[in-house]
């Protein structure tokens, strides 16, 4: 088996300073799932046997191990030496090296046949993507998660718009969630994007509506392909960054 195969399936999309935005193609191919669960440490190998949907176990697999490969090329680590955990079931991973954490930050999304991951040096980051515009009830959903003035403008759009507005709301606020880790837990309604950003601006500031130390960019990553994005910290420039530690 090839020891160079994940190169043929990544290719960078952006760098901003040092945050990194890197695409996977998901589509099936078994010697680059066979070669990706190769990666894998004894826990993930578990769980990918565990995935029953083949779609899900080869967006897993492949994920998991460009995570590993871009982690290891970063911080100049052997992948046996790397572990990616979580504090729970639905925490936010974060990378141990040697048993300590280290300071670089990432976060994945998948959606078939598209994956997204994004690396970051001392920032905390979140990333989503969605491929397609499925059909659902957009207004419905949008009663539960996002404010008045983005209901108001997604309940005015019809067709394409209004389920192409939909996804563009939803990955910019996916993407504040995953940078922020707390998942299902926020009030999403209280979340509203600035005005600049849901009017076509592709970058913008979020500030937290709990706390205005806590400020986020934002940045519309959607291609025609797909509708994704990317949240990431903004930090005092007096903030310090730690080393990897040395095993
Ligand atoms: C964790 C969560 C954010 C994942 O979202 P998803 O769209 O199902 O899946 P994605 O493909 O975008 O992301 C999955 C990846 O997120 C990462 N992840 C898991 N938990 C996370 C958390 N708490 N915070 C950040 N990232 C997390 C993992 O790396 C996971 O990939 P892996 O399991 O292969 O390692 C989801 O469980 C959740 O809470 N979603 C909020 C749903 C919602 O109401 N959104 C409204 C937006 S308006």
């Amino acid at each position: 088996m090839p020891s160079d195969l994940i190169p043929s399936w990544i290719r960078p999309v952006s760098r901003t300073g040092e945050v990194s935005v890197i695409h996977i193609s998901l589509a099936p191919d078994p010697d680059r799932e066979q070669y990706a669960v190769s990666w894998l440490d004894a826990e993930e190998l578990r769980r990918w046997q565990r995935y029953k949907v083949d779609r899900a176990r080869r967006e897993f697999a492949l994920c998991r191990a460009t995570l590993r490969y871009l982690l290891c090329q970063q911080l100049g680590c052997k992948n046996a030496d790397l572990a990616i955990v979580a504090a729970s079931d639905h925490g936010k991973p974060y990378a141990v090296l040697c048993g300590r954490t280290v300071s670089a930050k990432f976060n994945v999304s998948h959606s078939d046949p598209h994956g997204l991951i994004t690396i970051a040096e001392g920032v905390r980051v979140g990333i989503d993507v969605e491929a397609g515009l499925r059909k659902r009830d957009f207004d419905g959903i949008a009663e539960m998660v996002f404010g008045p003035n983005e209901r108001a403008e997604i309940r005015s759009a019809c067709g394409v718009k209004k389920a192409s507005l939909f996804f563009r709301y939803w990955t910019l606020k996916e993407a504040l969630l995953k940078a922020a880790g707390t998942g299902l837990s926020a009030d999403l309604t209280r979340m509203e994007l600035p005005w600049s950003v849901r009017h076509g601006a592709s970058t913008g500031v979020f500030q937290s509506p709990d706390d205005p130390m806590i400020r986020w960019q934002l940045q519309d990553l959607s291609t025609r392909q797909y509708t994704a994005a990317i949240a990431t910290e903004i930090v005092h420039p007096a903030s310090s960054h730690t080393s990897p530690p040395a095993c």
